[in-house]
């Protein structure tokens, strides 16, 4: 069987909780290797995963070839401008004749129409490196760092701060899966898509919207935020002046649960959408977060290939 991962629900609530937890049984598994040591069963022995990126990555690209490796597998990593796609090859042709060189397919891209499309007409899973709509495998990685920091999601309330963004999207699909609380505080203009939280509300989730940072943080148990300027957005003075009211700093994070915790998906701009006390500081989770790309990365890969589930 062969299945894309364009966004979470593609996998539905059984599908995510399975990748979950192969990636905490393989991440115990493997403690204390050396990291470019196969995994001791090489589940993707013979296979290769091909990458393309139309936008800058520093974890996805190395987690993703990692993984692979890890898996026993391979990779090829391309630029789109060093591909014929980046001279105006369709999306469509480009997806029929990978099909015929590798097992998977990873993308990283601008519209996230492009990633849909690869998934529709390639003969082999796609898997969402990131769109400007979403970033599932970043909230893999997010959720399964809750995990290993709580004991489960069940039970943990979530809160945003800033941009209404691809990350935010992804949060939101994720607590309609798995049932956790979603508070999201940003400024006006910058929400996220409300197609989105309709969708997520539709499926019973609990998303809650504010202007007031202050009421979002109560008691929340897992702070999160990301750049106020994705890739693609132009600079604006005015967004960063509009953003500056959810800047996580620590006396937002006084307010939420005592034993709450940081996550940024990295890259950060420290004194922007957050401050180096609290990113740096002892609630901040944001290394094992990078780390566990590679771990939950693996599970998805599994997963699109048949191997579990
Ligand atoms: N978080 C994340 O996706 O990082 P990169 O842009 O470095 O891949
Ligand atoms: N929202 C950010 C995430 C980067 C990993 C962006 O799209 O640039």
């Amino acid at each position: 069987m062969s299945r894309s991962f364009i966004d979470l629900a593609d996998a539905g609530s059984a599908g995510l909780t399975l990748m979950l937890d192969e990636a905490i049984a393989r991440k115990q598994a493997r403690k204390g290797l050396p990291k470019g040591r196969i995994d001791a069963d090489a589940p993707l022995a013979g296979h290769t995963l091909a990458m393309i990126f139309e936008k800058n990555s520093t974890r996805t690209r190395v987690s993703f070839d990692m993984a692979m490796r890890q898996l026993g597998g391979t990779t090829i990593v391309m630029d789109s401008g060093s591909m014929q796609l980046g001279r105006g090859e369709t999306i469509a042709d480009t997806a029929r004749v990978l099909s015929r060189y590798v097992d998977a397919i990873m993308i990283r891209t601008d519209d996230h129409q492009k990633a849909l499309d690869l998934a529709r007409y390639a003969d082999v899973p796609v898997i969402n490196g990131l769109t400007d709509q979403s970033h599932p495998c970043q909230i893999m990685a997010d959720m399964l760092t809750v995990i290993e920091h709580r004991g489960a999601l069940t039970g943990s309330r979530w809160a945003w701060f800033g941009d209404g963004n691809n990350v935010l999207h992804s949060i939101v699909e994720a607590g309609s899966l798995l049932g956790f609380p979603v508070g999201i505080a940003c400024p006006e203009g910058y929400d996220p898509d409300p197609a989105v939280i309709a969708a997520a509300r539709a499926r019973g989730g609990d998303v809650r919207l504010s202007r007031d940072a202050a009421e979002i943080v109560a008691g929340a148990d897992v702070i999160v935020t990301d750049t106020w300027i994705s890739m693609g957005q132009a600079h604006a003075e005015e967004k960063l002046k509009a953003m500056m009211p959810y800047q996580v700093d620590e006396a937002l994070m006084a307010r939420a649960a005592a034993d709450a915790v940081f996550l940024h998906c990295l890259p950060a701009h420290r004194g922007e959408e957050v401050v180096d006390a609290v990113i740096d500081g002892p609630q901040s989770l944001i290394w094992d977060e990078a780390e566990n790309r590679l771990h939950a990365q693996k599970a998805v890969l599994l997963w699109c290939l048949g191997k579990i589930g």
